[in-house]
């Protein structure tokens, strides 16, 4: 029997465990999964993939996917189990699926917990704009972390260098230290940076593919940027020794001075919406 996705017209193939669909429309393909409710790939026409998805990406239950745009939800990092919490490695049910008026295709889908309901609505088309809404169904006040860990496919980390940044003061996770920005990120060693105090536009630009890539914000004050370089790589399972050369992890969120907390019954809205000039 066919599933809501497949009915509107999106084509479902196995990878692993895991059911991945792919969907067409005049602008653009899309590929993702219902587990994670994760984007793995999204191609505007005559265009490269403008996502990264490692070749060691493992699709199994109880294993996140290496890559695309996993949903950290609802808390970002190692602060409790599972890391970048639960949502990732969970199955989202299908809301629906539909065409929009601008040419556009429009995906919806939900995952709750006891305490929280998450909605997911993808908008891919030129752009590829993703909103996710999170109510507190607790009386209480509930805190929420949340990113969406999108990992950027570049022709080589050398030819990377992101602005919007400068003059902005950032955590640094691998010193556990505050630091300040000044002018634009490049890239020749680990890095690993809640860039927490900023709503700006963030430009990637890559000079190899003579590509720039936009990243808006909406309603979001931090940004994650990563890139685990050398030594990490080699320490990841599901990441090859070399794949640190062709990606860059922005991730748009509410980490670390951008937590947020919801009063009961709230619901926050965060997203974002990419594009390629
Ligand atoms: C980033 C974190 O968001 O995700 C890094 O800032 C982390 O510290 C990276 O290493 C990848 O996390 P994971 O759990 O997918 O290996």
């Amino acid at each position: 029997m066919k599933d809501v996705f497949e009915i509107s017209g999106a084509i479902r193939s196995m990878r692993g465990d895991i059911p991945v669909y792919r969907v067409e429309n005049e602008f653009a393909s899309l590929e993702f999964s219902t587990y994670g409710a994760q984007v793995l790939s999204w191609t505007p026409k005559n265009q490269k993939n403008v996502l990264w998805l490692s070749e060691k990406a493992v699709f199994q239950h109880g294993k996140p996917i290496r890559g695309g745009i996993p949903i950290c939800w609802p808390w970002f990092g190692p602060v409790k189990t599972p890391s970048h919490g639960p949502a990732r490695v969970a199955e989202w049910t299908p809301i629906g699926m539909a065409a929009s008026s601008n040419g556009m295709t429009v995906v919806e889908m939900v995952y709750e917990t006891p305490d929280l309901l998450a909605c997911l609505t993808l908008r891919f088309g030129k752009t590829l704009v993703i909103q996710l809404d999170t109510t507190n169904l607790t009386g209480d006040l509930y805190s929420v972390s949340e990113a969406m860990h999108a990992y950027f496919a570049v022709s080589d980390i050398a030819n990377a260098s992101v602005s919007g940044l400068d003059g902005r003061s950032f955590f640094n996770q691998l010193t556990q230290k505050r630091e300040i920005q000044s002018g634009d990120v490049v890239f020749s060693s680990e890095t690993d940076r809640i860039y927490d105090d900023c709503n700006d536009l963030i430009h990637l630009h890559d000079k190899g593919w003579n590509r720039t890539i936009v990243l808006e914000r909406f309603n979001s004050n931090s940004c994650v940027v990563w890139n685990p370089w050398t030594e990490k790589a080699k320490r990841m399972e599901d990441f090859g020794d070399e794949e640190y050369k062709s990606m860059l992890c922005l991730e748009t969120a509410h980490a670390a001075r951008d937590a947020r907390t919801l009063k009961a019954s709230e619901t926050l809205s965060f997203g974002m919406r990419v594009a390629i000039v």
